[in-house]
């Protein structure tokens, strides 16, 4: 436990409790009206960052507040609190000046041109899988959501027939409670078993490029020298877990409350011009990671309070999106917000890296979604959020009704995979 006498303000607030996942932006607001920079002893202790000018300023700052694996508040990935069994993730557990060899990897594979040419699958799997319901009229529409991970996981280059494993796994490691079956099951049984196919593929692409994400990147080199497998391991893992839930939970918070929202939903599909700066509201408005940690690397004074060497530091990006000093009417949807300097993304030198492509999926999916099943009604009272919402937020069951349509592919383009 965390010597706390020298901490102040303290408050009551843990963001992976149930009273925070009932309401997290209720949660966040009344911490934020109070304290923007406050300590809490939950997990251990940690600073919650929820103003939008603490977390602008922490964010820009690698030098004291690092991303970088270390051992304060336990074992395992850095840049969550507490700490989730992870492998190492390269970039975000480096820090500046180091960290920038390895972005300079990702970037030219997640720049807009590269998502320009994987518009054509993106589509194609948003059409399948919307095919593969619409004929019924009836569906759990977190069935569709789960494009993205079958995008991630095709775009690198692994068994599509193994996205399912996939998806759930990465998925339960930020949204299950620890100690359940489920969280244990992605960690005892599936990561350990998907970590096995994964470098797998990388052995094999190694010997024998193809083209895909896994080839391109076992071809680099790192300060003169071959990149090591276990380097390509700790960026294909995090292009996973970056690329296969956070669309997802965008996606299906849209999804909802564009329902309980019927006029906002009708203008989109009379309007879909509409939809690119309304993606970049819902980004704001739902945050879909809601927060992430720091590790602060020397005492310092931050925002009126004393920080120490090894506290651990969240930065509530979701928060930040809501300060009233910063966006008018915060808690208000307004499509047509712009500008429109969301902290979705996240700020400073590990911005997302995969924002584009985030952005394309979730544009195609809302566009085929409103487009060809636009009527949809989703059953309120068995909606089913994540089980918590610390990390990520959203719906894992959305059962809906909606007038059947005809499909669009020939035959079963999902027949060899995973359903
Ligand atoms: C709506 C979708 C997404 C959201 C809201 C989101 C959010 C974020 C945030 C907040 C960060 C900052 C991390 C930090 O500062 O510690 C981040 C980093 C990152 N994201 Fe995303 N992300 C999304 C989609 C994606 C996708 C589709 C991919 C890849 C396929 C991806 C890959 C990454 C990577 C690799 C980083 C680390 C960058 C670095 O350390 O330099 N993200 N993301």
């Amino acid at each position: 436990m965390t010597e706390t006498a020298h901490r102040a303000p303290v408050v009551d607030f843990d963001h992976n409790s149930d009273e925070h996942s009932a309401d997290p932006a209720g949660s966040y607001r009344a911490l934020r009206e109070e304290h923007p920079v406050a300590w809490s002893d939950a997990h251990g202790g940690y600073w919650v960052l929820s103003g939008y000018d603490a977390v602008f300023e922490a964010a820009r700052d690698d030098y004291t507040f690092s991303s970088a694996r270390n051992s304060y508040g336990g074992e395992g990935l850095s840049v969550v609190i507490p700490k989730t069994p992870a492998p190492f993730h390269i970039p975000i557990e480096i820090d500046p000046p180091d960290f920038k060899k390895w972005r300079k990897l990702i970037n030219p594979i997640t720049a807009p041109a590269a998502v320009e040419r994987m518009e054509k699958i993106v589509q194609h799997f948003v059409t399948a899988f919307i095919d593969d319901i619409i004929e019924v009229g009836e569906a759990d529409l977190t069935s569709v959501i789960g494009v993205p991970a079958i995008v991630t996981v095709d775009w690198l280059g692994l068994p599509i027939e193994h996205w399912k494993t996939y998806a759930f796994a990465f998925h339960a490691l930020l949204v299950a409670v620890p100690g359940t079956p489920e969280f244990d099951k992605a960690v005892n049984v599936d990561l350990p078993m998907l970590e096995k196919v994964t470098k797998g593929v990388i052995a094999e692409r190694m010997a024998d490029p193809k083209d895909d994400i896994i080839s391109y990147l076992a071809g680099q080199e790192v300060d003169g020298r071959p990149i090591t497998a276990d380097e390509v391991f700790a960026i294909v893992d995090l292009l996973l877990s970056g690329g296969v839930g956070t669309t997802a939970s965008l996606v299906s918070n849209t999804v909802v409350w564009l329902y309980k929202n019927q006029d906002v939903r009708a203008d989109l599909i009379e309007n879909p011009d509409k939809l690119e700066r309304a993606i970049e509201e819902f980004l704001r408005f739902f945050s879909p990671t809601q927060g992430l940690a720091r590790t602060v690397t020397k005492d310092v004074e931050f925002q009126g309070v004393d920080m120490h060497e090894g506290d651990r530091v969240l930065i509530a990006w979701s928060s930040a999106n809501r300060d009233a000093g910063h966006f008018e009417d915060a808690d208000e949807v307004d499509i047509e917000r712009w500008p429109n300097r969301h902290t979705a993304f996240g700020i400073g030198a590990h911005r997302c890296a995969g924002s584009h492509l985030g952005r394309a999926m979730a544009k195609e999916l809302l566009s085929q979604i409103l487009g060809r099943m636009g009527d949809y009604v989703v059953d309120l009272d068995a909606l089913e959020p994540y089980p918590h919402q610390g990390t990520n937020t959203g719906w894992q069951a959305i059962p809906a009704t909606f007038t059947p349509g005809p499909r669009v592919l020939e035959g079963d383009p999902l027949a060899a995979t995973e359903k």
